[in-house]
C-alpha cells in the first residue's frame, strides 16, 4: 500500500500543501517545530480518521480556520482517492468523492504502522496504556476485534453496576449476576485468544528484528492474563471463589481488562532494567515485526511512518535500523538532521524539506 499523493487545506500549519511521495523512502526533514510530524500526523489521520497525538481532535484545523481537510490518492491493488473533513463539530469521509457512512468501513481501507517517541510508554507506563497499544494493534487487522471488546467493556460497567447493587440490597441470589458473569467470559475469551495469537506472531520476528538492530539476543513479549490456560469453565470457577472479593470491593477483579504485557531481555524487564535506549530499540522492533504480521494477514505492507525515530540512538543502531527497510514497504523518516542521510546511501528516495508549513525543497536522490 502505497500514498502517491497528499493533499492539506488548514491542517494544524499547512494552510495549503499538495505533495506527491516516494513509492519507498521519504525523508521529511527540518528544524523543530518545521510541521514534520504535522506531516506525517496527516498521513495518519488519512487513514484512520483520528490523530495519535493526544491533543483535542480541533487542535488539528489550523488556528483560526474553521474546517480542515486531508486528501490522498492511495495505490494499492487500485488508485483510490480518500478524504478526511473535519470541522469543529463533526467528521465525514469519502471514498472517490463518495460519502461513507460508517467510520469503520472507512477505517479499515487504509493500514498504517506508526512509531512514535510516545510509544515508548508501551514499555514505560501502566498495564492499561500497555493495553490500549495492544488494542490499537490488534484492531487495526481486525475490526471484529474492537466491536467484541466494546461489548466485553460494555458487559463489564453492567456487572460491576449490578455487584455495587447487591451491596446496597443486601441480595443473595445471583441468577442475572452468572447470565452477566457467562456473556463478560465468552466475550473475554474471544480477546484473550486474539491477543494470545497477535503476540505468538510477534514474538515469531521480535528476537531476530531485535538482534539485527542491537546484537542483542533473547528478547520477547510476555503475555499476562488471569485467563491464561484456563477453560470457559475454569474461568467462571475462579470468578464464583472470587465472588465475595467482587462484592466488597464492588467491581469485578478476574478478566481481561486486568492483562497486562511485558518485554524481557534474557528474562529481565526493559521496564525495570533496559536502557533509554534499548527499550526504544524494542519498540522499532515490534513495529518491523508487526509490517510482517499485517502482510502475513492481508498480502500487502501498510505504510510505514517513523517520526523521530534517530534522537537518543546512536550512529550503529541507526544503520541498522536503516538496513531494515524495505524497497517494499513505503516509508516516512522525519528528522532534524540531514547529517543522517549519509546513512541512505542504498536506498532510492526523497527529501522533503520543511519550513513553517511549507515544502521549500524536494529532491529525489538515487543512491548508489
Ligand atoms: N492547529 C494548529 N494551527 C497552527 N499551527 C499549529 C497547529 N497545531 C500545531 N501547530 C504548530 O505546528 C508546529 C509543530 O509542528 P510539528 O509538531 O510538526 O513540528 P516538528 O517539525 O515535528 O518538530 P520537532 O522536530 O520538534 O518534532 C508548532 O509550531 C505548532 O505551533
Ligand atoms: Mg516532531
Amino acid at each position: 500500500m502505497k500514498i502517491e499523493l497528499l493533499k492539506l487545506l488548514n491542517f494544524r500549519n499547512y494552510q495549503q500543501l499538495e505533495i506527491s511521495f516516494h513509492p519507498s523512502l521519504n525523508v521529511i526533514y527540518g528544524k523543530n517545530g518545521s510541521g514534520k510530524t504535522n506531516l506525517v500526523e496527516a498521513i495518519y489521520v488519512l487513514g484512520l480518521t483520528r490523530s495519535f497525538r493526544l491533543s483535542q481532535e480541533k487542535t488539528l484545523i489550523l488556528d483560526g480556520a474553521i474546517s480542515t481537510k486531508v486528501e490522498g490518492v492511495i495505490r494499492n491493488r487500485y488508485k483510490t482517492t480518500y478524504t478526511v473533513l473535519l470541522n469543529k463539530e463533526a467528521k465525514k469521509v469519502m471514498i472517490n468523492d463518495n460519502k461513507v457512512g460508517k467510520l469503520s468501513d472507512y477505517i479499515s481501507k487504509i493500514t498504517i504502522v506508526l512509531f512514535h517517541p510516545d510509544d515508548l510508554r508501551f514499555i514505560k507506563d501502566t498495564p492499561s496504556t500497555r493495553r490500549k497499544n495492544l488494542n490499537i494493534s490488534i484492531s487495526e487487522m481486525n475490526l471484529d476485534y474492537l466491536r467484541v471488546l466494546n461489548l466485553y467493556n460494555k458487559i463489564l460497567k453492567q456487572r460491576n453496576a449490578y455487584l455495587k447493587q447487591m451491596i446496597i440490597n443486601h441480595h443473595e441470589t445471583t441468577s442475572y449476576l452468572d447470565i452477566l458473569t457467562s456473556k463478560l467470559v465468552d466475550a473475554g475469551l474471544y480477546i484473550y485468544q486474539k491477543r494470545k495469537t497477535f503476540l505468538e506472531k510477534v514474538n515469531s520476528y521480535l528476537a531476530r528484528l531485535y538482534f539485527q538492530i542491537t546484537g542483542l539476543e533473547g528478547l520477547e513479549i510476555v503475555y499476562r492474563s488471569s485467563y491464561e490456560k484456563k477453560s470457559k469453565e475454569e474461568i467462571l470457577q475462579a470468578m464464583q471463589s472470587g465472588l465475595e472479593k467482587d462484592l466488597m470491593l464492588g467491581k469485578t477483579s478476574i478478566g481481561i481488562h486486568g492483562d497486562d504485557l511485558a518485554f524481557l531481555l534474557k528474562g529481565k524487564d526493559l521496564k525495570e532494567y533496559g536502557s533509554e535506549g534499548q527499550k526504544k530499540n524494542a519498540i522499532i522492533a515490534y513495529k518491523f515485526s508487526e509490517l510482517e504480521i499485517f502482510k502475513e494477514k492481508t498480502g500487502y505492507y501498510p505504510i510505514f511512518i517513523l517520526d523521530d525515530l534517530f534522537s537518543e540512538l546512536d550512529q550503529e543502531k541507526v544503520q541498522n535500523i536503516l538496513r531494515l527497510l524495505s524497497s517494499d514497504v513505503q516509508t516516512f523518516i522525519t528528522t532534524t538532521s540531514l547529517g543522517i542521510l549519509s546513512s541512505f546511501e542504498n536506498h532510492l528516495y526523497k527529501q522533503i524539506h520543511i519550513e513553517d508549513g511549507h515544502v521549500i525543497g524536494e529532491s529525489e536522490e538515487n543512491g548508489k
